[in-house]
Parts: structure tokens; sequence; C-alpha cells
């Protein structure tokens, strides 16, 4: 009898599946949990888009830490160079619009809702269906402002449900992000200084601060996967506090 599978998984794979049963503690099972991670790209033209230099990282991190902890989690992810995380839903997506679109289509059902991609504020107000040639001299664009999904999930929350921003600063952090979680309703804010070494998209560090109405957590520099299990932590901590 032939009991070896057809194809063996690959180590990490394995690593992944016995860390998600057996090594982690599963305090957010029966939770709904979206993240969102990765820029948005906002087309120009067939061939050109505006985009920034968010990798995703951090929002991929906290998506697989919740799905190791139990939670039931979707990821809404522009586009990056990540693989999804085991026993998460992956929903990619390109634009600010196509984001906005996918977390609206799921926010309802949410327990908890955490934002840390890095949407376009501002689109091109008329996408060319041809290539832009180039003239001589000089050239603009003109940008239309995207919608604030965190703003509309801020207006638009759910008993019980806990809404999670990022803010990315580089000066006046604390009282810049304080002003997000007032003007989007969030419960907490993420606050990373992109100036701060070992902070910010690229890397697999990070240095939150994180900001409720009533406190701030200053966490020092550690790995992308030990901020997500704090800032998930974090939130636990405070749910539970308000039931
Ligand atoms: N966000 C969003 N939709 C947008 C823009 C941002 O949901 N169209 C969310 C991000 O996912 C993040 C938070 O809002 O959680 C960031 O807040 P924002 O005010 O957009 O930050 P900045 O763009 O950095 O603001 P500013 O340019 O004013 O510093």
């Amino acid at each position: 009898m032939d009991i070896w599978p057809a194809a063996i998984p690959e180590p990490e794979t394995l690593f992944e599946y016995i860390l998600q049963e057996l090594a982690c503690k599963k305090d957010l099972a029966g939770k709904k949990v979206l993240v969102t991670a990765g820029p948005t790209r906002e087309a120009i033209d067939p061939v050109r888009y505006i985009t920034n230099h968010s990798t995703g990282k951090m929002g991929y991190a906290i998506a697989r830490a919740a799905a190791r902890r139990g939670a039931e989690v979707t990821l809404v992810s522009g586009p990056v160079d990540l693989k999804a995380p085991l026993g998460v839903r992956l929903v990619p997506v390109i634009s600010a619009k196509d984001m906005f679109d996918a977390v609206t289509s799921v926010s309802a059902e949410q327990d908890a809702i955490i934002k840390a991609a890095a949407v376009a504020d501002y689109r091109p107000a008329v996408v060319s269906s041809e290539k832009v040639k180039k003239k001589d001299g000089e050239m603009s664009i003109a940008l239309e402002r995207t919608d604030d999904i965190l703003k509309y999930l801020g207006e638009h929350k759910k008993e019980n449900q806990f809404l999670c921003g990022f803010s990315m600063e580089t000066q006046n952090m604390v009282s810049n992000s304080r002003a997000k979680l007032e003007k989007k309703n969030l419960d907490m804010i993420a606050a990373n200084n992109v100036k701060e070494k070992g902070a910010g998209f690229q890397g697999d560090t990070n240095v939150l601060t994180l900001i409720t109405q009533e406190e701030e957590t200053s966490l020092p520099l550690m790995s992308k996967e030990d901020a997500a299990n704090q800032l998930l932590d974090k939130i636990l901590m405070l749910t539970s506090n308000q039931n």
C-alpha cells in the first residue's frame, strides 16, 4: 500500500503547519480578523503608475501571527513580493479603489480590522487608455483624492469591532498619529517614524508606538513578527477589558 503523499511539502511549509498546530496559543480562536497590507498602484496609463515603497512585510507578519493564534484571517493585499501566509484568505488588489471594494465587502463581519496597507492618498484624475507620449518641456498630472478606507470604516464601525490604523511619519509622530486616531474614529493606531533606524517599510524590523485614547506604548526595536504579536496582544487586552 502506498502511504507516501504524492508531493512532500517544503520544509518551511511543514514547519509552518507545526507552528500553527502546536507551538502557538490559540487565543484568537473564533475571531475574524481583516488585515490590509502593501502599497496600492494608481494607473497613469497602460504602462505607468504611482505607488510607494511599502513591501507588505508588516501586514503579512500580522496576518501570519493572527492565523497562527487561531483567528480566521482575511488579508487584502496590494502588489507585493511575498507568499500568502498559511491558513490566510488572500484577496489580491491593485488600486485604492480595489482595496476599498474588497475591504468594505467583508468589513461588517470582522471582529478586528488592522489597516497596515500604505494606500495612495491620490490617483491620476484621468487614466489615459493609450501610452502618454513625451513632449518638450514640463508636464504635470492632475491628481484627485482616493477614498479614505479607514475613515469610512471608522464611520461605519460595528459594535465591539476593533479598528486599528497605521501611521508612518517623519516628524511629530505622536501628535500627528493621535490626530488620525481622532479623525478616523480608531481604537488604536500603530505609529512608526520612517526616519528611525530599524523602522519603516523595507527591513524585517520595526519600532512601533501603539496609541489609544488613554495610553501610548512604545515598543523597542524588534522583528516585524514580534511587533505583530505585541500588537495582537494589545488588541486582545483592550477588547477583553471592554467585554
Ligand atoms: N488609509 C486608508 N485609505 C486611504 C489612505 C490611508 O485606509 N485612502 C489608511 C492606511 O491603511 C493607514 C492609515 O490610513 O492605516 C494612514 O493614515 P493616513 O492619514 O492616510 O496617513 P498618511 O497618508 O501618512 O497621512 P498624511 O499624508 O496626512 O501624513
